[in-house]
């Protein structure tokens, strides 16, 4: 462990941990759908509102331009950040979902046609299965599904079958948020690459627990949301690359998108504002720059290396609870154990857990088909992030076994 990470002088970073709940300290192991945010997002926004609030790229006042060049900054440093080759292949959206909804609505329209074929993953989100359905539906391509076996692993040798000269597009999770399991990214984007077939990356998870270089990867797409990275909601970003996103059309339309409109005719702008409509989301962008700028200074490969010790001692300590399922538990994973105890419903130990000042999710977790390929109707998902503790794990099996005690 690097000897400059102290987990408890961060933790002094995020006002939110210190609370308790039903009089019990807060124990926040729900990462995986909402990060806490550290004290500079926080104020950041809180100073742009006090401060700045005016529109960007639409005024050439002192405060509009102040604006821009703070909304912009934070373009620059994502690009930085992700390694990019250039700020307009960084594309601000409203969040991973909106990104995935943006890239399957206009590569569809442009590349699907009737009896072509997307290839996703059994391990997918919702977000990154229904905007694939729903343009599979509309073009009449078909949707197809990379299996995974009774561990939850990919299996990759029936990708490279379902591989044909149909394929448009592969479009794969990098950590699976339901699961924890990390996918073989770089190896699928080779295998599709080998086919000419472009590949999009949703790393809504991934890039919370991961260093990613876009480049290095070499994905054509790669998407996530501000939140669950310890900014605010309300902001994501879609990163493509520059040739791939000049191709495409328009997602939607009107605001910074446009660069002349007569009743006859519209032309668009230039990348990256050719994808991005009406007035953006400047605060919340600036807070994600702040939050960006926080995670360098703590080191994104010293947040890996804790991380990863804090992962293990929960999972190797879960698992010696008698009456377990871990889900997964065979595959690499990182940030999510999802679990079952036997003869318990997830959501009547979820309560009870709940109780205990413990916030954990239950359910499916927005991946039903996931659920469906191990046959249960949901899970117990203890999501960590780099300000938990060795404590809070071992706050975690407490109330597991008290939870069998009381329904057991
Ligand atoms: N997609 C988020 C989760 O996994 C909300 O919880």
């Amino acid at each position: 462990m690097a000897v400059n990470f102290d987990v408890n002088n961060i933790r002094k970073d995020f006002p939110s941990l210190h609370q308790s709940i039903y009089g019990k300290p807060l124990v926040y192991l729900d990462n995986a759908a909402t990060s806490q945010k550290p004290k500079v997002v926080i104020g950041a926004i809180s100073e742009y509102y006090s401060t700045i609030n005016s529109n960007v790229h639409r005024g050439v006042h002192y405060l509009s331009q102040k604006a821009t060049d703070a909304f912009e900054d934070a373009r620059n440093h994502i690009c930085q950040y992700l390694n990019a080759r250039y700020s307009h292949e960084i594309i601000i959206t409203k969040g991973a979902t909106d990104a995935i909804n943006l890239v399957a609505n206009s590569f569809g329209k442009k590349f699907l046609k009737k009896g072509d074929e997307v290839i996703i993953s059994a391990l997918e989100h919702h977000a990154n299965i229904v905007p694939w359905q729903m343009i599979c539906i509309e073009k009449q391509a078909k949707l197809r599904i990379i299996p995974v076996n009774d561990s939850g692993e990919l299996r990759l040798a029936e990708l490279e079958s379902m591989m044909n000269e149909r394929t448009r597009i592969i479009s794969v999770t990098h950590i699976s948020n339901s699961l924890g399991v990390i996918l073989p990214v770089k190896e699928i984007i080779k295998m599709a690459h080998n086919k000419g077939i472009p590949v999009m990356i949703d790393g809504a998870q991934g890039i919370v627990h991961k260093k990613v270089d876009v480049k290095d990867l070499d994905c054509d797409f790669y998407c996530f949301s501000s939140h669950k990275f310890y900014g605010p909601m309300g902001v994501g970003i879609l990163y493509g690359k520059e040739e791939i996103l000049n191709e495409i059309p328009p997602y939607q339309t009107g605001g910074e998108m446009i660069k002349t409109v007569t009743f006859e005719k519209t032309t668009f702008n230039d990348l990256p504002f050719k994808f991005e409509t009406g007035t953006p989301n400047v605060a919340d962008m600036i807070g994600f720059d702040k939050a960006l700028h926080y995670i360098e200074s703590i080191g994104m490969e010293n947040i890996e290396a804790y991380e990863k010790e804090l992962f293990n001692y929960a999972s190797e300590r879960l698992v010696t609870i008698p009456g377990i399922t871990v889900y997964g538990d065979k595959c690499e994973r990182i940030g999510v154990i999802s679990f079952n105890l036997k003869g318990i419903h997830p959501y009547d130990a979820g309560t009870i857990i709940d109780k205990l000042g413990i916030a954990l999710r239950t359910g499916n977790h927005c991946a039903q088909p996931v659920m469906d390929r191990f046959n249960i109707p949901g899970t117990l998902r203890a999501s960590f992030a780099f300000y938990n503790t060795k404590g809070e794990a071992d706050v975690l099996m407490g109330a597991i076994h008290k939870v069998q005690e009381m329904l057991g």
